[in-house]
Order: structure tokens, then sequence, then C-alpha cells
């Protein structure tokens, strides 16, 4: 009904830097669209576990229906979760996960599974024989667990295939340069770099690119369409590959919406992955640019329309107006 008043979301976001988490964002607005009755604010913590747990606190005082939460790192972040949760607030965990079950849905990739696919292509990259560095990801986010582990275990089956050393690159850009100008400057031996996203493993590529390292393999995770992105990199020959990790703002909306409105939904929410490379990269390509033009399409439709339906009711006035002279 008209009357009744928004559900307010909060969404708690452990970082807005990087293009994947803008692309979240943007997947969550779209769908927002479908559902006049939620509202949504996003509190980005910046990388930081202590400002994410005020952000939630902050939620918590400000009184929200639903919680969404993508954890910076687990184990910290994971009491005051818990505490939304106990207090019977819903919680939406999204990507990174919390360390405990204290959660309402969860959506996100299957990590490990991620990891393991990439150990397998790595390994036939590799034909069986060679040296890798691995970039992992923030020490205590999830992802960066779930993937180094998939990624070693798929790696056993390769007696021949040694992972020499995997520092962190925190997830970004300008730590990953600096460790992998360390490895160069440590003369590192290496066949390959595997590294937990696309933004580390083209930081990594460059400043092999800069020191005239080459005839390297690259690896890398999430697969964003556009400049940057992942595909674009397979594309330009870049990275051989990168495995499709999608952001799931979507599907967090309307769970929200399921669960607000007291309608059925799953608990775990498992999003597909794939793989990536010079096979089916132009094509993804093509075909996400199609689904983009179609995307601004019904955006600029809805803007006519929505002007259309603001001139109809001036008219409407104004003809209400004539009626009574
Ligand atoms: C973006 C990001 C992605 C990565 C994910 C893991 O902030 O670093 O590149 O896949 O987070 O949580």
């Amino acid at each position: 009904s008209y009357s009744k008043e928004k559900y307010k979301i909060g969404f708690s976001q452990c970082t807005s830097a990087d293009m994947w988490r803008k692309a979240m964002h943007r997947e969550m607005i779209i769908e927002l669209a479908f559902h006049p009755d939620l509202e949504l604010t996003i509190k980005d913590a910046g990388d930081s576990n202590r400002n994410q747990i005020s952000d939630i606190q902050e939620f918590l005082n400000e009184g929200i229906d639903l919680l969404i939460v993508s954890p910076n790192e687990s184990d910290p972040v994971t009491p005051i979760v818990e505490e939304v949760f106990n207090s019977g607030i819903p919680v939406i965990v999204i990507d990174r996960n919390i360390s405990s079950d204290a959660y309402t849905a969860y959506i996100g990739s299957d990590n490990y599974l991620i990891g393991k696919e990439a150990g397998s292509y790595a390994a036939k990259l590799l034909e069986g024989r060679g040296t890798i560095i691995e970039i992992r990801g923030l020490d205590g986010s999830s992802p960066a667990i779930d993937r180094s582990n998939g990624f070693r275990t798929s790696l056993q089956n390769y007696p021949d295939i040694e992972i020499v050393t995997s520092p962190s690159g925190k997830w970004n850009y300008s730590d990953s340069k600096v460790v992998m100008q360390n490895m160069i400057d440590e003369n590192i031996d290496f066949d390959l770099v595997f590294a937990h996203n696309d933004v580390m493993a083209i930081a990594a590529h460059e400043i092999c690119k800069k020191n005239q390292v080459s005839n390297k393999f690259f690896l890398g995770i999430d697969g964003l369409y556009g400049k940057d992105g992942g595909t674009e990199a397979v594309i330009e020959g870049k990275l051989n590959a990168t495995f499709l990790y999608r952001t799931g703002g979507e599907e967090a909306i309307q769970i929200a919406h399921k669960i607000l409105n007291g309608l059925p939904f799953d608990r775990e929410n498992i999003l597909e992955t794939v793989v990536i490379d010079s096979n089916n990269a132009k094509i993804l390509k093509l075909q996400t640019e199609q689904v983009q033009n179609l995307q601004g399409k019904i955006e600029s439709q809805n803007d006519i329309l929505d002007r259309q339906i603001s001139k109809f009711n001036d008219q409407r006035t104004l003809l209400i107006v004539v009626l009574f002279l």
C-alpha cells in the first residue's frame, strides 16, 4: 500500500574503491528500480575492519530492517554481525564471508572451486612442470583463504609444479606492483603468476613488462567487463585467463526483498563461474556490450515514460482546473 514506509537496508561494504565493487553497486541500483518498497544506504569501510565495525554499529543505532555485509576480513567483523543477527535483524552476507553461521542468507561464488579450477588451468599451461608465484588477497578475507586452498589442492596432483612464494597483494594494484617488483629484484624464478584477482594480476604483468621479463603466464580472477577489466586484459593478451567472479549485487536485492516480504528464499546462493580465456573473451565482450546497450535503452525509456506520466498529470490538473472554471 502507498502509506507503508520503506524498508531500510543498510549495506556495509568493505571497500568501494575498485571496479568490482562499483559494478556490484550498479547492479544493486538497477535491481532496486523494481522494488520501490526498499531503500538502500551504503557505508564504505575503506578497507578497514575498524571502520566496518563502527559502520555496522551506526546502522544498528540508526535502525535498519536488514543488513547486507561484505566483511573486509572475516574474524574481526564477525562479532558485530552476530550482534545484528542475534538482535533479530536479517543479515545477508555477500562475497566475503564471516567466520560463523550467524546470517540469514549468503550470496557468492564458490571460491575454493575457483581456486581449484585456476590450479588445473595453470597445470595445463605449464604442461605439468614449472614454478608459480601466487599473489594472494588480503590475509584474513575468506576468498583469499578459499582460493589459495583450492589452488593448492589441485596442484597436489602435479609433483613437478612448485609454488615458490605467495606474498599478499592485499587485493589492490599498488601493493601488488611493489610485491612483484620485489620478487623480480630478488631474482625469483617463475613461469606463471596466479593472482587472486585481476587487478593484482594486471599489476604483476605491468611490472614484468617494465622489467623486460617476458614469456610468463598470468592468471587472475573476476573477469569484469570494460576498460581495465579482466576480460579486456585477456583480449589484449595481458592475462592468459581469468575466472568470472560475479558480484551478486542483483541477487542481494532480490533476496532482501524476499526476506522482508516473508517470501521463500534460499539460504545459500552460490553463483556460477566460468573460465574466460582467448576462446571466449571476445564473444563475452560482444554479448555484454549488447546487454549494456539494452540496459541503457531501458533506462532512457524509463526517463521518457516518467516525463510522459508527469506531462499527463499536468494535463489532468489543467483539465480539472478548466472544468471548474
Ligand atoms: C574487490 C575484490 C575482488 C575480489 C573480491 C574478493 O574488492 O578484491 O577483486 O574478487 O574483492 O572479495
